[in-house]
């Protein structure tokens, strides 16, 4: 490889793994297996290590990923938290152990072999055994703070037990960051997906995942709903110092009180560390919670020290992954999806084989890029993975046994350059949504099918409307016989007609039933009550997502507002003098002044523009978040304002809808700030939240001086202490319901 070749190869390992760490660790949602991470990483590791002169120290090498996301408090660790080294094989294991006896000067060593919980990290601190805060791991040095939603583990106790373990010192340490992993347990999840299949919902990937989207939910009644779950293995700061060792740490933690591993072992040796890995993973699918390989730990806390760290991981630790299971088989076709948003999906349809303990007919391909850079054709064998995840994917092919003449997949060819549901033209579109990214197909009809029955599914499901009864089955039906054309016709259909749905076929009917039909005309007037947010949201207009339908929701009263918003106007005004003043600076690299005369015209033209701008921020953009952008500001005008837009309005008109938004008002509350903290006795975090936003208050995740109140409710945390350091008044939910009530 020449240096030339190792550094463009260096580049795109690296712009790899940003992007899966992006998937990966922010929007919980990966699209490549862990080996393939870990084997990029490996690739690129080994490039930099021979071609030092690329070496930088941003590269994905040299950081530990980062789960932070909008919305959280960002709190500092006060000790960092580190990453752990992998490694896929023994000998690397050996490597490990050979590493270390030199670094100590001894081999008489004594490891813990641990699970390695496929969760993800949180550090929790406990003051004087009283739980305080829960922390993510973040960039390593500061995470987001998620106590509110760690309260909600019923297995975690909030002030730590003093019973003194077998080998425990038996004091309770002033302060300790205890870490661990927060995880879903396999029968939760089942039932979360089982939920989410009936209302005809996307699916999460596999526990962890949900576990991780979870624990980022802004409404911990939300979170308190799913049973996370929690294990505890690991010391950060600890003021003073209780435990010499990791075996002893597990005592202690087990005798506060916490919940622990299932299953560990203390040996001598690395022979011994190998056997017990082995065992490990014998044992491993018996255990609560996912692991994906062990972990191994110099046991002594001295040896630990001595060892000492790198910046990303600690030397005395190593996790040994175990690969996930993958199968064998042949790949019979590729079957094209069309989602919601006519976005093409590739679905491979495979000889039926045993993995994992079902037998799997299907895997996912992603999309076409996926499929071309893994070279993967009808009629290869392929290499399918299961690792712990609902969809399995297809890993590889083999082209040395591929059928004579199987050609290279070509997916506009495949569908004859038309949408395979209503056959009309597809275009090339660049994706950067949540379900597909890079390049993909669309399909360009709104009025498609699959789109329809997407949306009136969407329309239906938890997150949006909650017109439970509604899946993708019942969607699919509704839209193909015609009763529905826009998700708002669904006021429109008969008791009587959904009633007698036929989900079934001809021959083998099965009628939806008087029951259910019943349930959905009780949800759907139920709905008619939602405020703007969720009917924005609903609607699937193009790029407002879940945050920026909230967001828009709370700044307009109406849609008849929201369709000629000044705000969006705004938004996109801004836009337009920020790239015009850019295209105007004399100094311009793409359009440089030509002369003295024009580059003081132009910089008078910009002095100009800039104060438009400021005038624009001060005025109607005051306190608007970043999230209406000018991409999504576009978006929505250009679809309030297009046939299908304009459809959807006046269907609701004629329904009588107009949800209404939940804009601040002058109120008792103007020009106040309040924090929420606790479980308030009956008002759920949103409505608190709602109801101040509605009296013209705004809402913070932090006390400072400028907090006008605390409102706190049942177990409040550090904020109630805060609040009372620096004098802020407290109120409770009674109190604060009075102030609502002016009295
Ligand atoms: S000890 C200094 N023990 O795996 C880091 N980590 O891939 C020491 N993990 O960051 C970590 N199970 O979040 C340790 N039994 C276990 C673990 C464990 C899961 C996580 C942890 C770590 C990550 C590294």
């Amino acid at each position: 490889m020449t240096p030339a070749q190792a550094q463009q190869r260096i580049a795109d390992l690296r712009a790899q793994i940003t992007r899966a760490d992006e998937l990966y660790y922010k929007r919980a949602k990966p699209e490549i297996s862990d080996f393939e991470y870990d084997e990029a990483k490996r690739e690129l590791a080994d490039l930099e290590g021979k071609f030092p002169q690329f070496a930088s120290a941003d590269s994905p090498t040299q950081r530990v990923g980062d789960d932070r996301v909008q919305g959280f408090q960002e709190v500092a660790h006060r000790q960092k938290m580190l990453s752990l080294d992998n490694t896929y094989n023994e000998a690397e294991l050996r490597a490990f152990h050979t590493r270390l006896a030199k670094l100590l000067g001894t081999d008489d060593l004594s490891y813990t072999v641990e699970p390695k919980i496929d969760g993800l990290a949180v550090s929790l601190t406990y003051e004087n055994g009283q739980f305080v805060r829960a922390v993510t791991r973040g960039k390593g040095d500061r995470g987001d703070d998620v106590t509110a939603n760690v309260r909600t583990i019923h297995s975690l106790p909030m002030q730590l037990a003093k019973g003194e373990g077998r080998g425990a010192k038996g004091e309770m340490p002033r302060t300790v960051e205890i870490r661990g992993e927060i995880y879903l347990p396999a029968a939760e999840f089942e039932r979360i997906n089982a939920e989410r299949a009936a209302a005809g919902e996307e699916l999460y990937a596999n526990p962890r995942n949900l576990a991780a989207g979870t624990i980022k939910q802004l409404d911990s009644a939300e979170v308190a709903r799913r049973k996370l779950e929690i294990v505890l293995y690991g010391l950060g700061y600890c003021e003073p110092a209780v435990v010499e060792s990791q075996t002893g740490l597990q005592k202690k933690l087990s005798a506060w009180g916490l919940p622990v591993v299932e299953k560990s072992w203390t040996v001598h040796g690395i022979d011994a560390a190998w056997a017990a890995v082995g065992e490990l993973d014998r044992m491993r699918h018996g255990f609560a919670y996912g692991t994906d390989g062990a972990v191994v730990k110099l046991d002594s806390a001295d040896q630990q020290r001595e060892a000492g760290e790198t910046a990303k991981a600690p030397r005395w630790a190593i996790a040994y992954k175990f690969k996930p299971e993958t199968a064998r088989t042949r790949l019979h076709a590729i079957t094209i999806q069309v989602g919601k948003t006519g976005i093409l999906s590739p679905v491979a349809e495979l000889e039926p084989v045993l993995l994992a303990g079902s037998t799997i007919s299907r895997a996912t391909l992603h999309n076409e890029d996926e499929i071309r850079r893994k070279d993967i054709r009808i009629g290869d064998l392929v290499e399918i993975e299961k690792a712990g995840e609902v969809i399995p994917a297809v890993l590889q092919s083999f082209p040395a046994e591929r059928p004579k003449g199987a050609r290279e997949y070509d997916l506009f060819a495949a569908v004859g350059g038309k949408c395979p549901v209503c056959g009309s033209k597809i275009a090339r579109i660049e994706v950067a949504a949540e379900d597909a990214t890079g390049v993909a197909w669309k399909c360009q009809n709104y009025d498609c099918e699959a789109q329809r029955a997407g949306r009136l599914g969407f329309f239906c499901s938890r997150r949006a409307l909650a017109i439970d009864g509604v899946g993708g089955v019942v969607a699919a039906k509704l839209v193909e016989l015609g009763h529905v054309q826009d998700p708002p016709d669904l006021y429109d259909v008969p008791l009587g007609t959904l009633a007698t749905l036929n989900l079934g076929t001809v021959e083998e009917p099965r009628v939806f039933g008087e029951k259910n039909a019943t349930k959905i005309v009780a949800a759907r007037e139920a709905a008619r009550a939602l405020p703007l947010e969720k009917w924005l949201y609903a609607l699937s207009v193009p790029d407002v997502g879940e945050t920026t339908a909230r967001e828009l929701g709370r700044r307009h009263r109406s849609f008849a507002e929201l369709v000629d918003s000044p705000l969006l106007r705004a938004v996109s005004q801004k836009a337009e003098r920020v790239a015009q003043r850019e295209w105007e600076a004399p100094a311009s690299r793409k359009n440089p002044a030509k002369s003295d005369e024009d580059k003081a015209r132009r910089k008078e033209l910009c002095i100009r523009l800039e104060a438009e701008i400021a005038a624009l921020e001060a005025g109607p953009l005051a306190g608007v978040p970043a999230d209406i952008g000018p991409a999504v500001a576009a978006s929505a005008q250009e679809f309030f304002a297009s046939v299908p837009g304009r459809r959807l309005l006046k269907k609701l008109d004629h329904l009588g809808i107009d949800p209404q938004g939940t804009v601040a008002t002058a109120g008792v509350f103007t020009g106040k700030t309040l924090v929420l903290t606790g479980t308030l006795p009956t008002l759920k975090r949103e409505e608190a939240e709602q109801k101040i936003l509605a009296a013209g208050g705004k809402v913070s995740g932090s006390v400072s001086k400028k907090t006008s109140y605390v409102l706190a409710g049942e177990e409040a945390g550090s904020k109630l202490d805060k609040a009372k350091e620096l004098g802020v008044p407290v109120i409770a939910e009674a109190e604060f319901l009075r102030l609502l009530a002016g009295g």
